[in-house]
């Protein structure tokens, strides 16, 4: 990985990423480290699957808080950051939002895995994705990959644009307005939810991040209305398949807004699987930084 860092997607490359899936499926316990957990951000599957990681590695946590943290005296984050590296932890697992410039993150000298930054990445979440599409057989295949929701807005949309490309996926993407992110090039745009699942092998929900953006109850509306997958729209989008659409949702949904949970259950669902993937995957990707070659 990019100098012990895995912040962006392009940190890592197809030959890592080949390792870190070996080590997944062979993985062992390791010792006498610790991780440093900073959550700025809410969080339940990224924050717990770690947790859980560094316990099946006897890797010990420390957890920060920033509200009883000297962050509430004014010192900046940049500083905080600067001072947790002075005391020489092993690792650092964060999650922050806009509010840290990345490049703070790569001036440490330490190893830091992102478990979210912002609106820019979500690179374990993205090879956690990437490795339950491989554990259903659906990798090297051509597969047409649908990114459905709020595509402008989300950090694992960003890593996937990349990650998935690069791993052969057909994409494209579906949300109320075409974006015009230079990234998304050669991506594919449908206005229209059902031409979009009538296109796709499988189909990736995204959630709206309001917590980034007000959207007016009317967008809120029309947007529940023309873009949350529900199963009606999954079984009519099937009706013209031969394989039925696979549906993946990195979490958490909103009930009614971006997913109906009866999709949850859906025969296609990958949605518990790619939960289940991330103790597995993220304890690789621990063993992987942490390990001295
Ligand atoms: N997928 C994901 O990042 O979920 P959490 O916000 O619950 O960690």
């Amino acid at each position: 990985m990019n100098k012990n860092k895995l912040i962006l997607i392009s940190d890592i490359n197809r030959p890592l990423i080949e390792k870190v899936f070996l080590t997944t499926e062979n993985l062992y316990t390791f010792k006498n480290k610790t991780a440093v957990f900073l959550f700025f951000e809410p969080s339940t599957r990224t924050k717990i699957s770690f947790e859980l990681a560094c316990h099946k590695l006897g890797v010990n946590i420390v957890h920060f808080n920033s509200q009883t943290s000297s962050l509430a005296k004014g010192e900046s984050l940049v500083e905080t950051l600067r001072n947790i590296e002075a005391m020489a932890p092993d690792l650092l697992i964060i999650r922050h939002g806009n509010e840290l410039d990345i490049q703070d993150l790569y001036k440490l000298n330490i190893p830091i895995i992102s478990a979210g930054s912002g609106g820019l990445s979500h690179p374990t979440q993205a090879l956690l994705d990437l490795f339950t599409l491989k554990q259903a057989g659906l990798i090297d295949k051509n597969k047409k990959l649908l990114l459905l929701g709020d595509v402008s807005l989300n950090r694992l949309a960003k890593s996937h644009q990349v990650l998935l490309k690069d791993w052969g996926f057909k994409m494209a993407y579906s949300c109320p307005e075409k974006c015009d992110d230079p990234s998304l090039e050669g991506i594919e745009y449908f206005k229209q939810r059902s031409e979009a699942l009538a296109w796709a092998d499988i189909v990736m929900v995204l959630r709206l991040q309001q917590e980034r953006k007000n959207f007016s109850s009317e967008f809120i509306k029309d947007y529940k209305i023309n873009y949350q997958l529900t199963l009606d729209e999954v079984n009519k989008a099937n009706l013209k398949k031969q394989e039925p659409l696979k549906v993946m949702h990195p979490g958490p949904y909103v009930e009614g807004l971006d997913l109906d949970k009866k999709v949850t259950d859906y025969k296609g669902s990958l949605i518990y699987d790619q939960v289940k993937n991330s103790v597995l995957v993220r304890t690789a990707i621990i063993q992987s930084l942490l390990k001295e070659d």
